[in-house]
């Protein structure tokens, strides 16, 4: 049977740019045979609208079936009163923690044609490709004890750092798995220079990369290496770090490659029984409730989220550089959406112009 595909939406401009990612699905199926069942789904606000949750037991179980789920984005103004435990974040967040999604990668990569839309000087970014893995389930943001507490005749707030071997091993081993795929190099950072859980991920991360004799590894205290990352980002490939850390270091990296409307993401857990890993697949941007409806939000993110699905799912690398070749083709034919242009640049095209656009650099690959 085909591998199958959840597709989450979720709210905004999610349901537009999905059914961008929708084309490029049938594409695959039609032209090169790759055939997916794809099946889709409410989460967020739609599924609280439904449900009265922001995500329903019984898709919540189709996620867990799925080989891969693609989201679009969740949240919107109708949905910022609600209550903490069904607010649409929630439903996100249900999804990565019950799916176990330990690994999150985030790339950065520099299209040419994109160069000037970087925070830094085009001759840093040009050809960027970096891939940062930031470990997503466990750390600082989980870490026990945690809250606000009195002391004494004031308050404390009190987060933890907590990392075990285990955690550090197995975000390491995918940081690994994904320098052999690429250019076998690593950089692992942290700050062992004055956290204890430091200490021990640089021992644990130094330990596995002896399974991984051909990655060269180096590591860095994190704050150099954000300082590195906007000094001379090409000197890395992939970068391995915790959630704490990954969260901003990501968000810089982000911005060393201009748009919102560009960045995909993935987030991994373990092997299923069919040695697929456990998979979520979506753009770095939210719901962008400032321009929903008005068909101006950029599908790339969440097209190139599905090639990363095809690279780390459904092991089509060829064909997820087939698809990035050609988001690449229409950009350097200068197909923009209003967020890829500057204020005198011309005539914008729509979400579904830039999707038909994607599918007929497709056609022509
Ligand atoms: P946002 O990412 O939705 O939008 C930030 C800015 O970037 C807006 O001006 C928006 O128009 C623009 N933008 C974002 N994606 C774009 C695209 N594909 N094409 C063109 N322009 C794009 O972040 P914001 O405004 O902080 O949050 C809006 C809602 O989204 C909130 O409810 C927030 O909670 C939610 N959100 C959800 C996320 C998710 O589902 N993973 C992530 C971030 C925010
Ligand atoms: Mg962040």
């Amino acid at each position: 049977s085909n591998p199958s595909v959840l597709i989450l939406p979720g709210d905004g401009i999610g349901q537009e740019v999905m059914a961008e990612v929708r084309k490029i699905i049938t594409w695959f199926g039609d032209k090169r045979g790759l055939n997916f069942d794809v099946s889709e789904d409410l989460v967020g606000g739609a599924a609280y609208d439904k449900h009265g949750v922001p995500l329903a037991d019984e898709t919540m179980a189709k996620a867990q079936e799925a080989d891969a789920v693609l989201l679009g984005a969740v949240g919107g103004p109708k949905y910022d009163d609600l209550d903490f435990s069904v607010k649409p974040e929630r439903g996100l967040l249900r999804l990565r923690k019950e799916m176990d999604l330990y690994s999150n990668l985030r790339p950065a990569q520099c299209f040419d044609a994109l160069a000037d839309f970087s925070s830094l000087k085009k001759e840093l970014v040009a050809g960027l490709d970096i891939m940062i893995v930031r470990e997503l389930t466990s750390g600082v943001y989980f870490g026990e004890p945690r809250g606000i507490f009195e002391e004494g005749n004031e308050r404390v707030g009190i987060n933890t750092q907590r990392y075990t071997e285990s955690e550090i091993e197995r975000a390491a081993r995918s940081a690994f798995e994904l320098a052999m795929r690429r250019n076998k190099k690593l950089c692992s950072m942290e700050k062992a220079n004055v956290m204890e859980s430091g200490i021990l991920w640089r021992e644990v991360v130094t330990e596995v990369a002896k399974d991984y004799p051909e990655v060269e590894l180096s590591h860095m205290y994190a704050d150099n290496g954000a300082m590195q990352l906007v000094r001379a980002p090409k000197q890395f490939d992939v970068i391995l770090t915790d959630n704490l850390f990954g969260d901003i270091l990501s968000d810089c990296a982000a911005m060393l490659t201009g748009s919102l409307g560009m960045l995909p993401s993935a987030s991994l857990g373990a092997p299923m029984e069919n040695g697929r890993p456990k998979a979520l697949y979506e753009p770095v941007h939210g719901s962008a409730p400032d321009i929903t409806g008005q068909g101006k939000a950029n599908p790339c993110a969440c097209i190139l989220s599905f090639a990363m699905a095809l690279r780390y799912s459904f092991d089509q690398g060829d064909e997820a550089t087939r698809l990035e070749q050609a988001v690449e083709k229409v950009l350097a034919d200068g197909v923009r959406t209003g967020d890829l242009m500057q204020s005198d640049g011309g005539t914008p095209v729509s979400t579904s112009e830039m999707g038909d656009a994607v599918v007929a650099a497709l056609e022509a690959s």
